[in-house]
């Protein structure tokens, strides 16, 4: 819900300067939330390379699905450190970074990234955006930033730092405790997504840089079938991270010769716990790994204990429940 009841002296907006930048910096390289213009819209930033960090996204932004987020970085060749480029994926890059336009990739097999920003998938988005803040942001740190817009769920992207403390006016609620002021964004539509792991380039959201412009250095673009904004069509959702085993939810206990994926205090034997505190945040951050982690011949299913379907719960649930049915 947004509300319009914020004060522009709130402490948590920062003029860019060197200050406001090297506080903004000093919270991502700790793993907190940053909010952050960018030419498209605000995004709410995170260290794309440390789980817990990204978690915070997920539960800032109230979620009900792991959507994968983008991945900002400084330039071509940092983007080249975590995913595969085609040549017509770096013809893209070449003619349209930095700039409005985000591309799905192939994770390369070392990828430092975590699987949380890919939210399973063995692809991931990047983007080079242009602003000069967002730079100072990424080469302060050093860090690629993972950024969906920062607003709530559902709500309506930001193009101003004040409508970002609308979605987030409680400053104790999990949310960026950093919003850099660059002034309204220049484009205020969010990037063009382009899927380029298939062998036609796909349109996954229309965006900032329209299609027409991309298929003069593309040729023609294939539009995803469903919903825009959407990470892929039904049909193409198996190529979504799924357990080879069979997955059995709200488990008490494993079956024989299987493991037990478990989560909260008091669970006996589990071969791997999401949160032994029943901390949902950090059990988010753990999901995709111990789920690839006990998906192997050693075990014959993976049962997964009860997770309460609350806060970043409902996000966890929805992943665990199509990793069911796949
Ligand atoms: O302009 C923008 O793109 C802004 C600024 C902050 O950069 N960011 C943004 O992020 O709009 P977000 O999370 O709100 O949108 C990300 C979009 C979603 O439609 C998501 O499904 C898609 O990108 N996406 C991200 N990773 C993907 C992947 N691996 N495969 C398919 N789609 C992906
Ligand atoms: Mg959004």
């Amino acid at each position: 819900m947004i509300s319009h009841n914020v004060s522009p002296n709130d402490p948590r907006l920062r003029l860019p300067d060197e200050d406001g930048i090297s506080k903004a910096v000093a919270e991502l390289e700790q793993g907190r939330l940053v909010a952050f213009p960018t030419e498209t819209v605000y995004g709410l930033g995170a260290d794309a390379t440390n789980d817990h960090a990204v978690a915070s996204i997920y539960e800032a932004k109230g979620r009900p699905k792991f959507n994968p987020l983008i991945v900002h970085v400084p330039d071509l060749q940092a983007a080249r450190r975590y995913a595969l480029f085609t040549p017509l994926a770096e013809q893209l890059a070449d003619k349209f970074w930095p700039g409005a336009l985000t591309l799905v990739l192939p994770r390369k097999a070392d990828c430092p990234l975590s699987l949380l920003v890919s939210a399973g998938l063995d692809s991931v988005a990047v983007r080079v955006p242009n602003h000069p803040i967002a730079d100072q942001l990424m080469e302060g740190s050093g860090l690629p930033v993972a950024a969906p817009s920062a607003n709530r769920s559902g709500g309506i992207s930001p193009t101003q730092a004040v409508h970002v403390l609308q979605s987030w006016p409680d400053v104790n609620a999990p949310g960026p405790q950093v919003i850099l002021d660059g002034g309204p964004c220049a484009v205020g539509l969010e990037s063009t997504v382009i899927d380029v792991t298939t062998e036609r380039p796909t349109l996954l959201r229309p965006g900032g840089i329209s299609v027409e412009e991309i298929e003069k250095s593309a040729g023609k673009v294939w539009h995803a079938d469903g919903a825009p904004d959407r990470p892929r069509s039904p049909g193409m959702l198996a190529r979504h991270y799924a357990p080879g085993l069979p997955v059995h939810l709200n488990a008490p206990s494993a079956k024989r010769g299987g493991a037990l994926l478990g989560f909260g205090p008091g669970i006996q034997e589990a071969d791997r716990n999401l949160s032994p505190e029943g901390d949902l945040k950090e059990a988010a951050a753990n999901l995709f790994a111990m789920l690839r982690t006990l998906d192997s011949r050693q075990f014959t299913s993976i049962s997964i204990s009860p997770i309460p379907n609350a806060g970043l719960g409902l996000a966890i649930n929805d992943r665990l429940r199509r990793a069911s049915t796949l």
